[in-house]
């Protein structure tokens, strides 16, 4: 199907997420009428936008067919040029593809794996126990995003990677420099967003490189001394390798943890009776973290190229051609979760959901996410008697990660 369907801007334009009724309305008639829509506007070469699960499950798993490689997140084509003309050339795991991707994957896999992120419950336990108890002080009412939701994650986040807490303000800045730059809260002093994200790159080159340094010269047992110090292919990484790598797993780790938790929260206090149930019955959390993280799908796509013509939904896509995954949509997709628009903490299989990717790219850090809900809801819950919204929320206005920025909540504390 060739088309200048204005359906299509639902994947482009970073204010179109805050009104998620809209939105997911309108993903939902393209799944029933469109489901691999080629969106075609001016300033963005044009892409396939696939919102079906089945779709988006189908490519994420065949990792030779459908390849990261090139650019992963939309943008605009004047200012991935300029990119190039520069000379920056993004280079993370999600833009890697076959034993280049996984030799870089594995240097820090076991890191991320569920034995290793157990061991660091009682850390997480004790972060989370610091802000329900900063909420409590609060006098019980706060803005739950701001106040718990970023500084929690962020902290779980830079504890493991080993920067010191006095820096958590700089790299707050850093990530939402890369990822909030369409939104108008965070742009400083500048007022253009690509002039954000440029001067934002800058910015973490200078910290990451100090890091490595550090690490380099005085080797502890934190994460960035196993990133600083690694070797591919019996070589040390370069410097632009190195840059990119801390990146990913700093800016990764947290935004989209913090939306999954604030998100989430705001749903539960939609949903009174979902509280209740999980006040009641706190083994449901496993289930319920699922529910969130699947309702609020806070990555909203990555892109995906064909190295030979596919035939998805009966559409023929040709080689060379690039696929937007559109998460959030492929979890609201009937034919895999009934009643897909009800948040429900007892879904029974909220653990299909789709939030974290598929195949060789499937989240690395989807169990530390998953363990910091876990820990912060249950203690939360049990702390409090009455916790509800106070106030409207408001939505960050981005197109690749975002959420909730603002939650303003009251609570009484038992
Ligand atoms: C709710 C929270 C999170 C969500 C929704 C999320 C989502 C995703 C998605 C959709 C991908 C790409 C998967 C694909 O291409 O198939 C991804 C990759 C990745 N995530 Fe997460 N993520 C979350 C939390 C985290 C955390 C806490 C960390 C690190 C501590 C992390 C680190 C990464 C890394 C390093 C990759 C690249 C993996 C690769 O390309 O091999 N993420 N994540």
């Amino acid at each position: 199907m060739t088309t200048t369907d204005p359906r299509g801007q639902i994947f482009i334009d970073p204010t179109a997420y805050a009104d998620q009724e809209h939105w997911h309305a309108v993903a939902a008639a393209l799944r029933a009428e469109a489901p691999v829509l080629r969106v075609e506007e001016d300033g963005y070469s044009p892409f396939w936008a696939v919102t079906r699960y089945d779709d988006v499950f189908a490519v994420s798993r065949d990792n030779e067919r459908f390849r990261n490689t090139r650019n992963s997140v939309l943008g605009l084509d004047a200012q991935l040029a300029f990119l190039d003309t520069i000379g920056i050339e993004p280079k993370t795991l999600i833009h890697m593809d076959g034993a280049e991707h996984r030799d870089h994957r594995g240097l820090t896999n076991a890191w991320f794996r569920p034995r290793s992120v157990a061991r660091r419950q009682a850390d997480i336990e004790a972060i989370a126990a610091d802000f329900v108890a900063k909420f409590r002080d609060l006098g019980g009412t706060c803005d739950f995003a701001q106040d718990i939701a970023v500084p929690y994650t962020l902290r779980v986040i830079m504890s493991i990677f080993g920067v010191p807490e006095e820096d958590e303000p700089t790299m707050l800045r850093l990530t939402q420099g890369l990822f909030g730059a369409a939104d108008p809260e965070y742009l400083g002093d500048l007022s253009d967003p690509f002039a954000m994200v440029l001067d934002t790159i800058g910015q973490f080159d200078d910290y990451f490189q100090h890091l490595a340094e550090e690490r380099r010269a005085r080797p502890t047992d934190d994460l960035a001394t196993v990133i600083a110090n690694g070797e591919v292919g019996g070589c040390p990484m370069d410097r632009h390798a190195t840059l990119w790598y801390f990146t990913i797993v700093a800016t990764a780790g947290h935004d989209t943890t913090s939306f999954a938790l604030a998100g989430g929260m705001e749903a539960l206090l939609r949903h009174p009776d979902q509280v209740r149930a999980l006040q009641a019955a706190p083994d449901l959390v496993v289930n319920a973290v699922d529910e969130m993280i699947r309702w609020t799908s806070p990555v909203r796509h990555f892109l995906r190229y064909l190295t030979e013509p596919a035939t998805l939904s009966g559409v023929e896509v040709p080689a060379g051609d690039r696929l937007l995954l559109s998460y959030p949509s492929a979890n609201r997709d009937a034919t895999v979760f009934a009643d897909p628009m009800a948040f429900s903490v007892s879904r029974p299989n909220a653990n299909r959901l789709i939030s974290f990717g598929g195949g060789e790219h499937f989240c690395l850090g989807s169990t530390f996410a998953r363990r910091e809900l876990r820990t912060i809801l249950p203690l939360l819950l049990a702390a409090v008697d009455t916790i509800e919204l106070a106030g409207e929320p408001q939505w960050a206005h981005a197109h690749f990660v975002g959420g909730v920025k603002h939650l303003p909540v009251a609570a009484t504390f038992r």
